[in-house]
Formats: structure tokens, C-alpha cells, sequence
């Protein structure tokens, strides 16, 4: 920590050192990385990013899951080889997690001659512990496709309750699960033959083995409580023998001295996070492998996985490690699932959104910044809305945030260049927003990223309203050493909430950063605020988003007509302009209406008087981000009664029939009652 801060104390942030391994899970290598997949990436992300701003040491790998039927299949389908289709969606898969600022130490494949070495060393331990067995099972075979089928490639009626067209494996009408020999009237989805059972002779581990040892894991106490009711009602229904044995043709691992058998790809997929951990350690050597993975290890090691995989990370993955002798996960960071309107996200309803879709799109910070605002610890679905995410992008982020580099940046001009003021005018308040970065940092580490959010945004709407309290315009001409100190503590207030950001939103925090030339790469370094010193010109950091499709129109007379840009209107005289009044207005107040999905009540200032108006720009504009704004009127339209009270004069904004509107602003030493003319 630096010497002599004379505001902020980090002493706790920076009390000793962590070292974690961080993995998200593989994502599969027949398809491309959609948008439920980096619901798991950004939230891992933005942990690991808080955890390193705290200055912990933390290894964060991930990799391609590369083997198994499907992808084998799709390679089939594509006339390649899967060692070239896999190839092919790697280079993709790393693509897309750059554009979505992943940050990834390394990202590694199964499909590597690490891993297979790492898997046979597994295999080995497993036949040494005594818990592997052998046995013949029935399996479905599809004749003319030539293969065992996995579950999920069969379908039929449901054994239970009748329903048609259902998995192998469990049906999607009842909840039952089954094995497929189970199915009435079974069909390969390949060839839509019915499969014949043949027997082939299978390894399987003996689960019951670890029974003890999982039951401790199960109860240590990290694992959210969801997660360990459905992990203790396994454990208590008995562990079934886990078949880790598949047939040719497969794409995957050969299993020593068994022709034309595979490790099934769950067994060597988990096994993946520790070759891509490997293969980083190799490259650097202050990290070693065997420190990490040893038992009683003081390292942490984190899994984040969707709630569909915990029996494979809450059962088998700890019975692997624990038969190889290597630690335990310290715990599963388990989230639900991507809803799209309340609904799986589906190809044939459209939405279904890729990642490169959305980065198409959308700045990718933008589902960042929307998925931490959604995010807790816990294991509940989380839905996306479209809408909702570019209002929250361009009301929270450029209104609140930006906003405050672009009003308060006017205020520090010095000739051509900005200056910064020598102090602050209240360094209490800057105080007072540091010390709530002890509960922000705690709600990043608790997972808890919705409420980190709350906390910033309450200092956001804080720091708002210290400016137009201040009112830096007011004494801009008289007094500008007053302007700038309100603007410098602004501007700290701004970089500060950056700070805080910058788990969520690395690329603006950066872009900041570098305006300003005071990188963030540790929470004290915030402890300090900028004064005294240049300031490059302030240019745009975030451009509003438009919003979809539609705006909803504008009612009638409350703001400026919303017509479509087309030609110019006719001439007019100078007489005809001049019975016009327009007004700079102060807004006062803004809420809501109730029952209008478009119009924001507001009290105006006009110097002299206050006039009530209704606005219908709550598509584009949050109420509290009005308060305090300068903007233009016109005083004296006939006053015109509406469904929710009367409005009193008009807002002028500009829109061009598909966006907007937005509403004008004065420059800064525009005062309200001022005429417009
Ligand atoms: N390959 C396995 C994981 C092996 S880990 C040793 C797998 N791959 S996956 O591509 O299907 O899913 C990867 C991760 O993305 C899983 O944690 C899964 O839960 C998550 N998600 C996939 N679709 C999702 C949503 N719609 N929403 C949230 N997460 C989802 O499973
Ligand atoms: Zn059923």
C-alpha cells in the first residue's frame, strides 16, 4: 500500500495474498459460444478481476472440450477430420471470449497430448485403487450408422407416462429417467431405425468407493445450499458404477490395452482444467503444478458450472481427484441457466443469440454490464431482456456514469489543456465514497454482483447530485477556481466509480485510465485522488445504444412533434419566430406517470416560475438522471390537458422518427429563465 495516503486506508484489501485456480466450464466443441455460455465466462470473469484488484494470485484457465460422438458426427457431416473441426471452433471459441474481455491465463483443448497424459495417469490410479470393474452391458446399436448410440441420439414413448418422442435418457413430459432399453418403440435419430441391443463389455468405476469421502466434500460448508440438497439426495439414493467406456467409432482417448474402446469425454473433460492449468504452469515457472493440485493444498481451486453439470463436478470429478491423491475443489460456483423472455433460448423462436451475433450487435460490454446487474450467488435463472439492457446501458452507464466526466469536464479548462485543482473542496465526501468500497469488494467476492452494482450506483446518483448542488455553471464566469475544485471532485467521484466498475467493465475502465493517465491495477491505488495535475481534453467514452426497434411515439404537443426527418417546412418571417418564447428551463423534479408508458412528469424552473410538463422521453431517460439538467422549453404554448394532469409547456428534443428523442441541453453558463433566441 502506498505511504502517507492522506484519505483512504486499504490495510484490509491487501492482507495476505490468495492463490486460486479459476476454471470456467469447456465449453463443447461442435458449435459456437452462445450467449448462456458467457453468462458463466463473465461472471467467472468479473470474480477473478475483483480478486486481482485485491491482489490475489489468480490462474484462470478454461479449454475446449473436444471429444465425443456429436463432434465426431458434425466433422463426419462437414466431409473433415475432427482434429480440423476442432481446430476450427477453438480459434473461434478464443475469438469470441477476447471480444467479451475474458481473461483467461490460458485456454487449452482436451483433444492435447497433455491431457492424455494427465488421463491415463487418472485411468492408472483408478485400476490401482481397486476401482475399476468390468462388466458386459446391453447397448444400443444402430445397424446402418454403425455405432453404439449415446442416450441422447435415441428416442421414443416414455416408459412412464407414454409421452412420444423422447430422450434416451429421461423425459422431458414427466421427469422420469430410464435407460434407453426402457423406451417404447426406440428410434435412432441418425437413421430413424429402430436400434438393436448388443453387448459390449464395459470399465466402470466404482463410485460407491468415494461414498465417504464425497459426503465430507458435500458438507463443507462452501457449497451453496441448493447444490448440496440435490448432491446429498444422490449420495443418498445410492451411486451407481459410472461407465467410463465408450465404443469405436469414437473421437476420443484409446483405453490401454482394450481395442476399439474410448475413454468416455466426461471422464478426460474435468481432467482438461488440470492439463490447460498445466500447461500454464509450464510456461511459468512461479506457478507449480504440484503445490496446487497436492492434498492439504493452501491454494484454492474454483469450479463455475451451470446448474445441468453437478453431478459430474459434485460426484465424479472429486472421486477422480481424490483416487489420484490430489486435492479437492475448495468449492463449485454453481449459476442457473440464460432464459430469453422467461423461455430456453430456442433457434426457432430467434432467440437464440451467439456471441459474435451479439458482438455484431452490441459493445459486448454492454452484456457484461447487464449480466453483473442480474447476478447473485445463487442458482436461479436469469433472463434476458433486450430492451431492458440497452435502457440500463444508456440510463446507468453514459447518463450516470459518463455524465459525469462530460459535465464536469468543461469546468477544468486552462488555456488549451485541463487542469486539475491542488485539493478537493470536500475530501470528506471523497471519504465517504472510499469507504464503501470495503462492502463493494466484499459483495464482487461474495458473487453478489447485483448488489456491488446498488452500491455503486447509489454513489453514482451521489455524486450527481454533489454537481448540481454545485452548480460549477453558476460561478463558471465569476469565479472559475470555485468551478474547477467542483469539477475536480467530480471528476475523482467519476474515476473512483470506474474503479469500482472495472471487474465489470475492464475496457471502459482502461479507456478512463488512459484519459486520465492513473492506471487502476489495485484497489488502493484509488485511495489517492488526481489533483494538480493536466488533464487531456475530455472525448467521448460510451455512445448511447439505440433502442430497438419501435420507440414507442411521442403523445401529442408534449414534446416536439415526433415526425420523421423529411424536407424542411416552409418559410417563416422574423416576426412569426419571435412569438415564440423559448426558455432555458431547469429540471426540478421528474417521476414516472403511473399508467403511461411514456411520459415523465417534470417540475421545471424557468428563472422566475415553475411549470409542470409531461415529457414522453421515459423510453430514453430514467427520471433521476433528469434532475438537476438544464434543457430548453417552450413558455408559452397553450396549456393542454391531458389524460394525467396538465402540461404547461413543451420540452424541445430532437429525433428522427426511428431514435430518440433526445432532449437539448444548453452549454454550460446557461442559466434557467434565460431567453433562447
Ligand atoms: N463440455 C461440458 C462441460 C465439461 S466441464 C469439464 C458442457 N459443455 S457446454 O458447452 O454444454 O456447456 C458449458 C457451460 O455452459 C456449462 O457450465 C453449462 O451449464 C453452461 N451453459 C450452457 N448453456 C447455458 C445457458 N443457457 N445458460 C447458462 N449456462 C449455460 O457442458
Ligand atoms: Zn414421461
Amino acid at each position: 500500500m502506498r505511504k502517507g495516503s492522506p484519505i483512504g486506508s486499504s490495510t484490509r484489501l491487501v492482507s495476505s495474498p490468495r492463490e486460486l485456480l479459476v476454471t470456467t466450464a469447456l465449453p463443447y466443441a461442435n458449435g459456437p459460444l452462445h450467449l448462456g455460455h458467457l453468462l458463466e465466462s463473465i461472471q467467472a470473469d468479473i470474480w477473478v478481476r475483483s480478486l486481482r484488484l485485491a491482489g490475489h494470485r489468480v490462474s484462470f484457465v478454461c479449454a475446449d472440450d473436444a471429444h465425443g460422438t456429436p463432434i465426431m458426427l458434425k466433422a463426419e457431416t462437414e466431409g473433415i477430420r475432427p482434429e480440423t473441426l476442432i481446430e476450427r471452433m477453438q480459434a473461434e471459441h478464443e475469438r469470441d471470449l477476447g471480444r467479451f474481455t475474458i481473461s483467461f491465463d490460458h485456454y487449452h483443448t482436451t483433444h492435447s497430448p497433455e491431457n492424455q497424459e494427465l488421463v491415463l495417469a487418472f485411468y492408472r490410479h483408478l485400476e490401482q485403487g481397486g476401482h475399476l470393474c468390468i462388466r458386459t452391458i446391453r447397448q444400443m446399436y444402430d445397424p446402418k450408422a454403425r455405432l453404439f448410440l449415446p442416450d441422447r441420439y435415441i428416442r421414443g414413448a416414455c416408459p412412464r407416462c407414454k409421452a412420444p418422442d423422447q430422450y434416451g435418457d429421461s423425459c422431458e413430459n414427466c421427469g422420469a429417467s430410464y435407460d434407453p432399453t426402457d423406451l417404447i418403440d426406440p428410434r435412432s435419430s441418425l437413421t430413424g431405425l429402430p436400434p438393436e441391443a448388443r453387448e459390449t463389455e464395459h470399465v466402470f468405476v466404482r463410485l460407491e468407493d468415494f461414498k465417504d469421502l464425497l459426503q465430507t466434500f458435500v458438507h463443507q460448508g462452501q457449497l451453496d445450499r441448493g447444490v448440496q440438497r440435490k448432491l446429498d439426495e444422490w449420495l443418498a439414493s445410492g451411486l451407481k458404477d459410472w461407465d467410463i467406456t465408450r465404443d469405436a467409432p469414437y473421437f476420443g482417448f484409446p483405453i490401454p490395452n482394450r481395442p476399439e474402446q474410448y475413454f468416455y469425454v466426461w471422464l478426460d473433460a474435468p481432467i482438461g482444467y488440470l492439463a490447460s492449468f498445466k500447461w500454464l504452469a509450464h510456461k511459468h515457472p512461479e506457478l507449480d503444478f504440484g503445490h496446487y493440485l497436492k492434498k492439504d493444498s493452501p491454494t484454492e481451486l474454483y469450479h463455475f458450472i451451470g446448474k445441468d453439470i453437478i453431478y459430474f463436478h459434485g460426484l465424479f470429478w472429486p472421486a477422480l481427484l481424490a483416487a489420484s491423491n490430489f486435492r479437492l475443489p475448495t468449492s463449485l460456483w454453481v449459476h442457473g441457466f440464460l432464459t430469453v423472455g422467461g423461455q430456453k433460448m430456442s433457434k426457432s423462436r430467434g432467440t437464440f443469440l451467439t456471441a459474435c451475433e451479439f458482438a455484431e450487435r452490441f459493445p459486448p460490454e454492454a452484456l457484461r454490464y447487464y449480466f453483473a446487474l442480474k447476478l447473485g450467488a445463487g442458482i436461479e435463472d436469469i433472463d434476458l431482456n433486450l430492451d431492458d439492457l440497452i435502457q440500463r446501458f444508456n440510463g446507468d452507464l453514459v447518463g450516470k456514469l459518463v455524465n459525469l466526466a462530460a459535465r464536469s469536464a468543461p469546468f477544468l479548462g486552462r488555456g488549451s489543456i485541463g487542469h486539475l485543482s491542488a485539493t478537493l473542496p470536500e475530501p470528506e465526501l471523497y471519504a465517504a465514497f472510499l469507504r464503501e468500497r470495503e462492502a463493494i469488494v466484499a459483495a464482487y467476492e461474495a458473487r453478489e454482483y447485483a448488489g456491488a452494482l446498488r452500491l455503486i450506483l447509489d454513489l453514482a446518483d451521489r455524486a450527481n447530485q454533489y454537481f448540481a448542488n454545485a452548480a460549477p455553471w453558476k460561478v463558471a464566469q465569476t469565479d472559475p477556481e470555485q468551478a474547477r475544485a467542483t469539477a475536480t471532485q467530480t471528476l475523482n467521484f467519476f474515476r473512483l466509480l470506474a474503479g469500482y466498475l472495472k471487474p465489470v467493465l475492464p475496457d471502459l475502465t482502461q479507456r478512463i485510465e488512459s484519459w486520465l493517465d492513473a492506471p487502476i491495477t489495485h484497489w488502493s491505488e484509488l485511495d489517492d485522488p488526481l489533483l494538480d495535475r493536466p488533464i487531456a481534453p475530455y472525448a467521448p467514452l460510451l455512445t448511447r445504444l439505440p433502442t430497438r426497434s419501435n420507440p414507442p411515439s411521442l403523445p401529442p404537443s408534449t414534446t416536439a412533434e415526433d415526425t420523421a426527418v423529411t424536407d424542411i417546412k416552409e418559410t417563416i418571417d422574423m416576426d412569426c419566430f419571435n412569438r415564440l418564447d423559448l426558455r432555458v428551463a431547469r429540471i426540478l423534479t421528474a417521476e414516472r406517470v403511473e399508467g403511461s408508458q411514456k411520459l415523465i412528469r417534470l417540475t421545471v424552473s424557468l428563472g422566475t416560475e415553475e411549470r409542470t410538463v409531461f415529457a414522453g422521453i421515459q423510453a430514453h431517460y430514467a427520471p433521476e438522471d433528469l434532475v438537476g439538467r438544464l434543457t430548453v422549453v417552450v413558455a408559452n404554448l397553450a396549456p393542454r390537458k391531458m389524460r394525467f394532469g396538465t402540461s404547461e409547456a413543451m420540452v424541445l428534443a430532437a429525433n428522427d422518427g426511428t431514435t430518440g428523442p433526445f432532449l437539448l441541453a444548453p452549454d454550460a453558463g446557461a442559466e434557467a429563465g434565460m431567453i433562447v433566441r
